[in-house]
């Protein structure tokens, strides 16, 4: 499904992170402008963002403090980067407990062997040194992440595309629970993943060009970036190593500065920052040809980034100041979302014929 497609007023949207430190241009092409297009256009029943701190301790077990202080940094990111929270309830993981308790039923149906071949699972197995011997809790998160989506009957999911086998999994869940429970009155709905129109933006590269933008790979620009450091993470950005001299032609292919230009730059952008060109097709035609420095191209880049961050930076100083606020607002949030997932667990053990409250005879 991409955002042309039209959200309905029964729609719920249900999307969410990890918090393990700030979010990135990566978080934002990838997701968060996606949210902010669906907040402005308010075609939903509801809208919940999670904090998935829970996931997130399924690899850092050992690094509470970094999964905990990321909680607040993670919701000023979505707050300054402007989700609304009148219109989106943004809660915590761990503070809905109904989520733990619904995972437990839908690991009925889940083989280790299907985990084992998620492929966002087998690069995470990879990176995060498991080979050897991965934690159960880890190798399970696709089921805990088909429960996030499922406690709240969501139907729309916006997410990058390492998120797609877990949209998979979870749509896999929902056909065999409502095979065998009810399948007369299906308790679950199949949900969809909402990835961005533009394929660049579906995984950014990282500054390194070697793999996606991350913390992990310390190849980031962040929304909490100040301007120098933007500016100096632009101008070290990887280019065409073969483009030497300005004269020389150049490849834009695997060219970071192209490949962020292609995910951020509109039109009126040349009207302001580059107006000797018309689009990006005529600066790639130039760069190509040889002639066209990294340098300039960089400058313009840095430009267009600059303008982006500059209200949410605004907006992130004010929010620094109301802390408070915020984790009350989050609490609130979570209070609300943990009697809303009550209601789905209840049906679900319903549909399941484990609710023994039913066992009582009635006189
Ligand atoms: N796995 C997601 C990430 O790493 C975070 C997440 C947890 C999520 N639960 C979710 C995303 C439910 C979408 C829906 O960023």
């Amino acid at each position: 499904m991409n955002i042309k497609e039209n959200s309905n007023k029964k729609d719920v949207i249900l999307t969410g992170d990890r918090p393990t430190g700030n979010l990135h241009l990566g978080h934002y092409v990838g997701s968060v402008s996606n949210r902010l297009k669906l907040q402005e256009k308010g075609n939903y029943k509801k809208f919940y963002i999670m904090i998935a701190d829970t996931q997130a301790l399924t690899d850092n077990a050992d690094r509470v403090d970094k999964v905990k202080n990321s909680i607040i940094q993670v919701a000023i990111d979505y707050l300054s980067a402007g989700i609304n929270p009148d219109k989106v309830t943004i809660f915590i993981q761990s503070l809905v407990p109904e989520l733990f308790e619904m995972t437990s039923y839908f690991m009925n149906f889940v083989p280790v062997s299907r985990l084992q071949r998620n492929p966002t699972i087998k690069d995470e197995i990879k990176q995060r040194g498991f080979v050897k011997s991965i934690p159960i809790g880890f190798l399970n998160y696709p089921v805990s992440q088909a429960t996030d989506i499922l406690a709240f009957e969501s139907s729309i999911v916006p997410v990058g595309d390492d998120q797609l086998p877990m949209i998979e999994q979870t749509r896999e869940i929902v056909s065999s629970f409502n095979n065998l429970y009810k399948p007369e009155s299906p308790v679950f709905t199949m949900p969809k993943a909402l990835l961005p129109e533009e394929e660049i933006c579906r995984r950014l590269p990282g500054l390194d060009a070697k793999v996606k933008m991350s913390k992990s790979a310390g190849n980031a620009i962040y929304l909490c970036d100040d301007e120098k450091t933007v500016k100096e993470k632009i101008m070290s950005a990887y280019t065409d190593p073969n483009h030497i001299r300005v004269s020389d032609p150049g490849n834009v292919d695997g060219n970071i500065v192209f490949a962020y230009l292609d995910a951020f730059c509109q039109e009126e952008h040349f009207k302001r920052f580059l107006p000797e060109y018309k689009n990006l097709d005529e600066l790639k035609q130039h760069y190509r040809k040889g002639g066209l420095g990294d340098v300039k191209v960089k400058l313009f880049l840095n430009n267009i980034i600059q303008e982006l961050l500059e209200p949410i930076r605004e907006k992130r100083s004010y929010l620094l100041s109301h802390i408070n606020d915020i984790y009350e607002m989050l609490f609130d949030n979570s209070k609300k979302a943990s009697s809303e997932a009550r209601k789905v667990l209840e049906k679900m053990k319903d549909a399941m014929g484990i609710n023994y409250k039913n066992l009582l005879i009635k006189d």
